[in-house]
């Protein structure tokens, strides 16, 4: 009887510790960072499991990111003098100001001790990655960021690979050691957590327009028939 009774509190011990655990982190646009992995025009060409136009697209969606939340942005690439080549020249002109680190061989970008430094200063806790390719330069940069832990997010529409199945597996792998994968519109979403925010719908509106092929008719619908007057604005 005793025995059981034990058993019964261990039970509950354990019930009450996995209630504790969070069923989900939020990103905080005060505690985030932007990585920009290996978005290279050489390392591009290896992406299947989107199409050209897709990736492209929110490779530049990816890097509006930190624009529209004003977060320190980091930026990488590997070996661009051979066939990997630079990063778009649209993801630099984004973001002139911000930190690149050209790594002449290291394939996680975390071996790179200038890399882990300009991580280091942005003084932040909770990282949004994207970058190419999923299972390599993406999966191996969120495990070591999460190993030390920080909070990873990876933003799985920034990040391609030959096909979905390496995508899968390199997801599957992240989200065992903790890592969040998200899409554009869902990081958007919690860094802006609300419409009446600033950032918020005017600053979140521009952009959403121009990188979410969805949103975009949905909204220029609405708009169109407000300014017929078919609705009431
Ligand atoms: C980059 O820095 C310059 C000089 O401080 C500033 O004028 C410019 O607005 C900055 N650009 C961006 C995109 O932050
Ligand atoms: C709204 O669109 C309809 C259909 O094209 C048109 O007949 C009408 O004049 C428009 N109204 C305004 C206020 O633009």
């Amino acid at each position: 009887m005793r025995c059981i009774q034990a058993l019964q509190t261990t039970l509950q011990l354990i019930l009450a510790s996995s209630v504790c655990v969070n069923a989900w982190n939020r990103l905080d646009k005060d505690n985030a960072a932007l990585l920009i992995v290996d978005h290279q025009v050489g390392l591009a060409q290896l992406v299947r499991d989107y199409s050209a136009n897709d990736f492209y697209n929110n490779m530049l969606a990816h890097a509006a990111i930190g624009t529209t939340f004003n977060l320190p942005v980091v930026m990488t690439t590997s070996t661009e003098d051979g066939p990997n080549g630079p990063l778009f020249q649209e993801i630099i002109d984004m973001h002139p100001n911000a930190t690149l680190i050209r790594r002449e061989g290291e394939v996680n970008a975390w071996d790179n001790e200038d890399f882990r430094n300009a991580v280091r200063a942005t003084g932040k806790q909770q990282f949004i990655i994207g970058g190419i390719v999923t299972e390599v330069c993406t999966a191996f940069l969120a495990l070591s960021l999460a190993d030390e832990g920080y909070e990873v997010y990876a933003n799985t529409e920034a990040s391609g690979t030959a096909d979905a199945r390496l995508a899968e597996d390199a997801n599957r792998r992240m989200e065992k050691a903790g890592v969040t994968l998200m899409g554009f519109f869902a990081i958007v979403g919690d860094l802006m957590r609300d419409w009446r925010n600033t950032p918020g719908t005017p600053e979140i509106l521009p952009p959403m327009d121009k990188y979410n092929p969805l949103f975009r008719p949905v909204w220029r619908a609405y708009t169109a028939a407000r300014e017929n007057g078919t609705v009431e604005a």
